[in-house]
């Protein structure tokens, strides 16, 4: 466990139980265009019958029954073994493993590449350079080379419409959500090739090209 860890893994599992409900509780903010930012994660990343995806964060699994109904074998992770327990409910038939992003080592049986690697609102839970970081160590050592990384999260244009955005959101609490401008120059300086859409108002898809 970190010291002083800004979003410890109890948090999510005091969230696991009523998650489901909360996504279409909050339609303004954080969830609006909840399942339109999941379809789009699916869109972009363009999954074949048979593939092999990885879903980070993966919570209750929302996400990775879109992948598992299109015929893509499912590898997910999450910090919170309360999330985790309701993933696996929903999808027995896939592999799960309790880990942090945050943490440099993998459970051994992850290392391996993916035709796809997904993930939906966890990355705002890191500052711009982390999220850079594991952008470059996904792509060049868990992606299968033409594979897709694709990333749907808290998101806005710029941090003056972030701030417009947030005036009228009671009890606003400030995360690492990402701004464009600034993320695609950091992906790009970075050496990866990046396209982005924005979905709703405070959400939208990285997609980064293996
Ligand atoms: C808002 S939920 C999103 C869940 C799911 N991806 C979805 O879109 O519905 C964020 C998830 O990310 C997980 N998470 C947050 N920080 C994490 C970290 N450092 N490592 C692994 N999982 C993390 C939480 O446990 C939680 O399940």
């Amino acid at each position: 466990m970190l010291p002083n860890d800004p979003f410890p893994p109890s948090d999510f599992d005091a969230w696991a139980e009523n998650y489901d409900q909360s996504t279409h509780a909050y339609p303004d903010f954080p969830f609006a265009g909840y399942d339109q930012v999941l379809q789009t994660i699916v869109e972009l990343t363009k999954p074949q019958p048979g593939q092999v995806i990885l879903d980070l964060g993966t919570g209750t699994a929302n996400l990775a029954m879109l992948f598992d109904q299109l015929g893509c074998e499912l590898w997910c992770t999450d910090f919170s073994p309360l999330m985790l327990e309701k993933a696996r409910q929903k999808l027995p038939q896939a592999h799960f493993a309790l880990h942090d992003l945050r943490a440099a080592a993998w459970p051994s049986e992850f290392n391996r590449r993916f035709a796809g690697i997904v993930s939906a609102y966890v990355f705002h839970h890191f500052e711009l350079e982390k999220k850079v970081s594991l952008c470059r160590e996904l792509v060049s050592q868990r992606l299968v080379p033409g594979g897709r990384l694709v990333i749907g999260d808290l998101s806005f244009p710029s941090l003056a419409t972030k701030k417009t955005f947030s005036r009228d959101i009671p009890d606003w609490e400030e995360e690492c959500f990402w701004l464009v401008d600034e993320a695609l120059i950091a992906l790009q300086k970075a050496g990866l090739e990046v396209a982005y859409r924005q979905v709703s108002t405070c959400a939208g898809v990285y997609q980064i090209q293996g």
